[in-house]
């Protein structure tokens, strides 16, 4: 069968530039501007997507200058021509596409905690204006409050005022309720936007679009026919600088209850009604509303000791920097979770996500339940379950692994894979995952940003997690392995295996 789309397919309708708006990013100087930011500015620019009236001003507590800042900028984009390792690595910067942004561009030296930084952008602005923070997220309730205390969150004559706010967001259910409650007292939730870049990234949309577009997969996405589902995303960076940042966080809160439970929600919510944000919101909510809390005996807990990574030896967790030489922080998680409804009761969902592994995968795989009866199946040997796996990162597409007969003058059975990539079928433009993320906030689409009661049920399921994790050891597993031992005990225990990683 031909797999070519035909040539005189239509063409998909061409998305409008987004409405002319000033976008304020607090953390000017920082990683996520310069290595992400920036980079889907450029991408929406090449795209058409930015209005002639789009302008960014730029907040730092460091000082700068307009002139400064661009120049920084524009080394840091010519720097990702020649840097294989960078999210964003085009061939070249395409000077008209960046010079749209880059003269658009000002600096303001602000402390994100002074009256005087907000009164000051307060003259500054007009119109629809955007307000990014990609800040520490110690400085998410100041800046709102200094914000709505400026008056620059009040939305009139018909122009908008939006927030971003960046991930985590709190640290737990008690903090993360504290944080809604107190940036909902300087705006309505129509106005924060809660980001999660696992969202950004198009194979975690086509989700949705394969569920529920196609015929085929909608009658045995279900209890019925599905006998467990495995979500892993598998990084072989380590925690590489940010060891600050990472002791007193971990890999439970840094990934499970925001970008896990985000791949969670795709895979498991039912229908939405419509595609509006607020269906696919309400979907997304009963579903993490309907997971049960994750008790300790569901989980793991571990850390990576020294290995080697693709042929290097690499020090163990202990012994990067700012990280102490004791320490109980975990860099590996992988839990069970169950959910509550009529579509999966029963059904487990295994999460696992994991620094210095084997492999960087991240993708789901669902493991059908074999045929209830089957003529090729012996009373010892019933027939290997079906697999459809989504393939999210570093690979994009979509197996099913599957029996069909092996050549020869026997019937018998050998496995074979269906699959496509996306590479195959459509036109990939480089991107970092931000851009449609910055477009939909741009024309206030909220449906890949999450809502404040999302975010609090996601807490309430890992909540005793954490509690009971204050004192627990972690698990070591060697750098460059596939986890800890814990781990396999516990799909062992439902007579389950892990998929090996990289093996979809
Ligand atoms: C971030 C986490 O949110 O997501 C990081 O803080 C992690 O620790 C990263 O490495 C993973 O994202 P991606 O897109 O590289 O899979």
């Amino acid at each position: 069968m031909d797999q070519t789309p035909p040539a005189d397919a239509p063409e998909p309708e061409a998305v409008p530039a987004a409405p002319p708006c000033t976008l304020v990013i607090f953390g000017a100087g920082g990683d996520l501007t310069k290595r992400l930011l920036m980079p889907a500015l450029y991408n929406l620019s090449a795209g058409g997507l930015l209005d002639p009236g789009f302008r960014v001003i730029g907040v730092d507590h460091n000082p700068n200058t307009d002139e400064g800042w661009r120049k920084d900028l524009s080394e840091t984009m010519q720097s990702f021509t020649t840097d294989r390792t960078s999210e964003f690595h085009p061939e070249r910067i395409d000077p008209k596409a960046w010079g749209f942004v880059r003269e658009r561009l000002s600096f303001r030296q602000g402390d994100f905690t002074a009256a005087e930084t907000f009164s000051s952008l307060a003259g500054a602005l007009s119109g629809n204006v955007i307000f990014y923070l990609a800040v520490s997220a110690r400085f998410f309730g100041p800046v709102v409050d200094a914000l709505g205390e400026a008056g620059l969150l009040k939305e009139q004559s018909g122009a908008f005022r939006r927030v971003v706010i960046e991930k985590p967001f709190g640290s737990d259910l008690d903090s993360a309720r504290a944080l809604n409650a107190r940036i909902l007292k300087h705006g309505t939730e129509s106005q924060f936007f809660r980001i999660d870049h696992f969202l950004g990234k198009e194979t975690v949309q086509s989700i949705l679009a394969i569920r529920f577009a196609n015929g085929l997969l909608g009658p045995v996405w279900h209890r019925d026919h599905i006998d467990h589902v495995e979500i892993t995303a598998a990084e072989t960076i380590g925690v590489e600088a940010r060891g600050a940042f990472y002791e007193p966080t971990g890999a439970l809160r840094d990934m499970v209850p925001n970008h896990l439970f985000q791949l969670l929600c795709m895979v498991a919510m039912e229908p939405p009604a419509t595609l509006d944000a607020e269906d696919v919101r309400d979907a997304k909510a009963r579903l993490i509303q309907a997971v049960q809390p994750v008790q300790p005996a569901q989980a793991v807990r571990g850390q990576y000791g020294a290995g080697r990574e693709h042929g290097h030896a690499v020090p163990g967790y202990r012994d990067e920097p700012n990280v102490a030489a004791d320490s109980r922080t975990e860099t590996y998680v992988a839990l069970k979770l169950s959910i509550d409804n009529p579509r999966w009761k029963d059904v487990p969902f295994y999460l696992r996500t994991g620094k210095r592994m084997t492999d960087r995968v991240t993708e789901i795989a669902l493991h059908f339940r074999p045929p209830a009866r089957s003529p090729f199946a012996a009373p010892d040997a019933p027939v290997a379950p079906d697999v459809l796996c989504f393939r999210i990162d570093p690979e994009q597409g979509m197996d099913i692994v599957m029996n069909a007969k092996r050549p020869g003058p026997r019937l018998d059975l050998g496995r074979v894979t269906a699959a496509f990539d996306y590479g195959d079928f459509f036109k990939e433009t480089p991107s970092v995952g931000y851009e449609t993320l910055l477009y939909d906030c741009l024309i206030g689409d909220a449906t890949l940003f999450q809502r404040a009661d999302s975010i609090e049920a996601a807490w309430a399921v890992v909540d005793p997690l954490l509690k009971a994790w204050v004192d627990a050891p972690v698990e070591f597993y060697s750098a460059g392995s596939d986890g800890p031992e814990g781990a396999t005990a516990l799909l062992a225990a439902q007579g389950h295996r892990w998929l090996p990683l990289g093996e979809g």
